[in-house]
């Protein structure tokens, strides 16, 4: 057996399966599509769930895929053992209704015998107890001796994950030799020891489980198979753990070089490295699928492991953010077979060191909270943090737990562990509810799954509007019908169509269908699997019958608008990426007749300079009158040219691409105006955050853009009116006029001062004496800070010796000022201390130096009872 390189595996397994009439596809977004039962894709089969349940077409009834996936249900085993790691990579090939168990084991032993040239005598296999078929293939066609093959339960050798396609399934395992078994005389697969590795799974899918728990006959059998990369690397290479194979050693390397820590030397930090390893490796391969780090559902995933990796890095003694280091190393072994992640290199680097600035910053955060809870601790003199206050941390903080404990430690105290438990507990039911709500919507009960697979529509309506096709369905309250009659609420789905189904952002289409017995109104227009399109609408006059042809008029303006602000949407992604910056990726969009909007990565608000820049820019190529563009060409060739696509985004082998003549050129399935002139203007109203390092833009064009302004420009007429100006001096009136408001301000205050001023005389009237002191405590209405402060001026001047606070209500708000003579300070009072107190009453703070202080306080009930205070304040003070 020779040994063999992660990536060179990779690339056999799949050469093998292309020589036996495969089709190798790329490996599958980690974002599920259409399937809500699933956060992350975390098998081959997966993915390709709608071709099981022949709800969808596949490229080829063959196929075979290293495919990325993600499981996080063990992530606290990771770094603790040998083989558990939340990123893998899954080679798998696959019949959809062609090969069945034969084939999959035949071809299955060969690439294992030949081509990875494993000796037959290390290698056992399984089978489901009750399946004699795989059993008698195994034993007569293979020729595996009876001894070797083990017949096991349903725990071992049937497969299935939640509902959908399953079956019996039948692995392959490598006998790792008696130095790693129990020592029993009945080891053998099955064994819980780690002599017998598992590493290839034969799925026999023949079931479709459904909600019920019925088993129900798939209507042709398939081969789901299931080899994990990294686990058959550990084997083919010789090493023990998955932190050893060629691969993951290079991140590692970069792990300890980082840290100056060598592997191997202290078991405890060794846990830290491996995750680190692994962690890096999910969260880079998530980011270049187009998951941000988010609170929730897989952002929240890729937080976390984000989180979990720096913070390890911390507890390594990494001084500096680092993940960015590890991310070239990644991207450096899984490159060349993920191009993406090259072509993304610098956006996976951005969107990850944004992160871990934030969470250094939460820990900063965070370690200020723990030290508030600290004192709370000290003062009541208790030594245990509630689980309450511990699970706040952890979880609205984002602040670990273990570092929560270790600070704790250091200053003598413990967390109350049963409390913080019970806190998590309450949390996951939350989550857990939540999960649920979403999985009752699953993909499976999509109706449309059980129509025949002859339904589908072509759609023709690029460059037209109108075509007639033949009725294929109609569907009423979710049942297919033959005949619909006035005011029926319907889908239906046409052989071809000019009914533009929403997708790539842009809304669907509405508009008429008719003949000469009825006509329809469609309201919108979706896309269905299987390449149907679905019209949304409703029986104007007439019936309608299936099987019959009908006209469909899409509404032009409707169509045109939203073609205009499809159109304005490429300039924008591209003004924006000479603009704002390369990094600019697309991260979603929405196209109707009214406006577009535009989300993008970026870190920080636009400035003005950079929205009219862009907004000019537009403009510019608008009156350029440039040609736009469809082509169908191959992906190949589109990437040639330099095409733009999007993240995550399935493609076909034949794409549509559009260009903007010598300006913009983007893969896009959207209807588009024939030259950028038709959009008449662009107009920017409104710039924004979405999420973390994700702006939007909404824009107008065309008559929107045009409407928009006449709005503006009514709102300044309205504006000029109210002044008495016109517009060319409206800024000039509206100047002179805060002025002029800014002088009666000035002039009530004066004003105001005045008044509070002749009772001076009544103030010190109510002086009283503490020893020699005068002592003024007094209430007055309505002054700000300014006049407040001068008026205590005033009265301490006349007072002698002694101490002056006044408060005052102003819009609700409280002002304090203190002062106190310098005789006064010399016997010990302390302005600042007494109005720090005195605020507290009225609900304030403040504070100052010990002959002068202010403050301020949101209680004005309580304003006399803190005057009051004084008294006893100033006793309490003097020597
Ligand atoms: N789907 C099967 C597995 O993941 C092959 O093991």
């Amino acid at each position: 057996m020779d040994k063999m390189s992660l990536n060179d595996i990779r690339r056999s397994f799949l050469d093998f399966f292309a020589s036996k009439e495969h089709y190798v596809g790329k490996s599958y977004s980690l974002v599920p599509e259409n399937d809500k039962s699933l956060l992350l894709i975390n098998s081959g089969m997966a993915p390709l769930k709608p071709f099981f349940m022949g709800i969808d077409t596949p490229p080829k009834k063959r196929m075979a895929t290293c495919q990325k996936c993600i499981r996080t249900g063990d992530i606290e085993n990771v770094g603790k053992t040998a083989r558990h790691g939340t990123f893998f990579e899954m080679l798998g090939n696959f019949s959809f209704g062609d090969y069945f168990k034969i084939e999959s084991i035949q071809w299955g032993w060969e690439y294992v015998t030949e081509h990875l040239k494993m000796p037959v005598e290390k290698l056992w296999v399984s089978v489901y107890e009750q399946d004699d078929d795989a059993y008698e293939i195994w034993n007569k066609k293979i020729g595996v001796p009876s001894e070797k093959i083990v017949r096991l339960g349903k725990a071992d050798n049937f497969w299935e994950i939640g509902l959908g396609p399953c079956g019996p399934c039948s692995e392959i395992y490598f006998d790792r030799g008696e130095k790693y078994g129990c020592g029993h005389a009945d080891c053998k697969p099955g064994c819980d020891c780690d002599r017998y590795v598992e590493f290839w799974n034969h799925v026999f899918t023949q079931f479709d489980r459904d909600e019920q728990g019925n088993y129900n006959p798939l209507p042709k059998p398939n081969i789901d198979t299931g080899m994990g990369l990294e686990r058959v690397a550990c084997i083919m290479q010789g090493v023990d753990s998955i932190f050893e194979i060629d691969t993951m050693q290079q991140i590692l390397e970069g792990v300890t070089t980082l840290s100056k820590q060598k592997y191997g030397a202290n078991p405890k930090m060794d846990i830290s490295i491996r995750i680190i390893t692994d962690h890096i490796r999910s969260v880079t391969f998530m980011v270049s699928d187009g998951i941000m780090p988010s609170n929730e559902g897989r952002g929240y995933v890729l937080r976390r492991l984000l989180r979990r990796a720096a913070k390890h890095g911390k507890q390594l003694g990494i001084q500096d953010t680092f993940l960015t280091t590890l991310v070239d190393r990644v991207i450096g072994v899984s490159g060349q077979a993920y191009p993406e992640l090259v072509e993304k290199q610098e956006y996976i680097k951005k969107v990850i060191a944004v992160e871990e600035d934030r969470f250094r910053e939460t820990i900063d955060q965070g370690s200020e909270i723990l030290k508030s809870f600290v004192e709370e601790l000290r003062k009541t003199q208790s030594i245990c943090l509630s689980g309450e206050n511990a699970f706040k941390l952890y979880d609205t903080y984002g602040f670990p737990l273990e570092l929560t404990k270790e600070i704790l430690e250091e200053e003598g105290f413990e967390i109350d562990e049963t409390g913080f438990k019970e806190e998590m507990e309450k949390q996951r039911v939350r989550a857990r509810s939540a999960r649920q709500n979403t999985e009752d919507e699953g993909w499976k009960e999509d109706i449309f799954s059980k129509l025949g697979a002859d339904i589908r529509s072509a759609f023709e309506g690029y460059g037209n509007t109108q075509t007639e096709g033949n009725i294929l369905t109609i569907m009423k309250n979710g049942e297919v019908v033959e005949t619909a009659t006035q005011n029926d609420e319907l889908i239906l789905i046409l052989d071809r169509t000019p009914f533009y189904p929403e997708g790539g952002g842009q809304i669907g289409d509405k508009g008429f269908m008719e003949n000469e017995t009825v006509k329809v109104q469609i309201t919108d227009c979706k896309k269905g699997n299987n390449e149907r399109i679905l019209h949304y609408g409703k029986v104007l006059e007439g019936t309608l019958s299936v099987n019959t042809q009908i006209k469909a008029i899409v509404e032009e303006k409707h169509r045109k608008s939203t073609a205009r602000n499809h159109t304005a949407t490429h300039l924008l992604h591209k003004a924006l990426k000479e603009i704002v910056g390369q990094h600019v990726e697309q991260a979603g969009s929405y196209v109707t007749p009214d406006r577009l909007r535009f989300d993008f990565s970026h870190f920080q608000a636009l400035t003005t300079e950079e929205l009219d820049r862009i907004e000019a820019l537009i403009n510019e190529k608008i009156l350029m009158g440039l040609d736009v563009k469809a082509q169908n060409m191959s992906l190949e060739e589109a990437k040639r040219l330099g095409a733009t696509a999007l993240f995550g985004e399935k493609y076909g082998n034949t794409v549509r691409v559009v260009s903007i003549n010598g300006y913009s050129i983007e893969l896009c399935g959207g209807t588009h105006i024939e030259n950028i002139g038709q959009i008449g203007l662009f107009k920017i109203v409104s710039e924004g955050g979405v999420a973390a390092g994700i702006r939007r833009i909404e824009a107008v064009t065309g008559l929107k853009a045009y409407e928009y302004i006449k709005e503006k420009e009514a709102k300044l007429n309205e504006l000029s009116k109210l002044l008495k100006t016109n517009e060319k001096e409206l800024v000039h009136k509206t100047e002179a006029l805060i002025q002029e408001l800014k002088g009666i301000q000035k002039e009530i205050e004066t004003l105001k001062l005045k008044l509070a001023s002749s009772s001076i005389d009544e103030i010190l009237e109510k002086a009283y004496k503490i020893n020699e002191l005068k002592i003024v405590a007094h209430k007055l209405e309505g002054l700000d800070m300014d006049s407040l402060r001068n008026l205590a001026d005033k009265v301490r001047d006349r007072i002698g010796s002694g101490v002056v606070v006044l408060g005052t209500v102003e819009q609700e708000k409280v002002n304090f000022v203190a002062m106190a003579t310098d005789e006064a300070v010399k016997q010990g009072v302390h302005a600042g201390n007494i109005i720090k107190e005195v605020a507290k009453i009225a609900g304030g703070g403040g504070g100052g130096r010990p002959n002068m202080a202010q403050a301020g306080a949101k209680d004005p009930a309580k304003l006399e009872e803190a005057l009051a205070k004084v008294e006893e304040l100033v006793k309490s003070q003097l020597k």
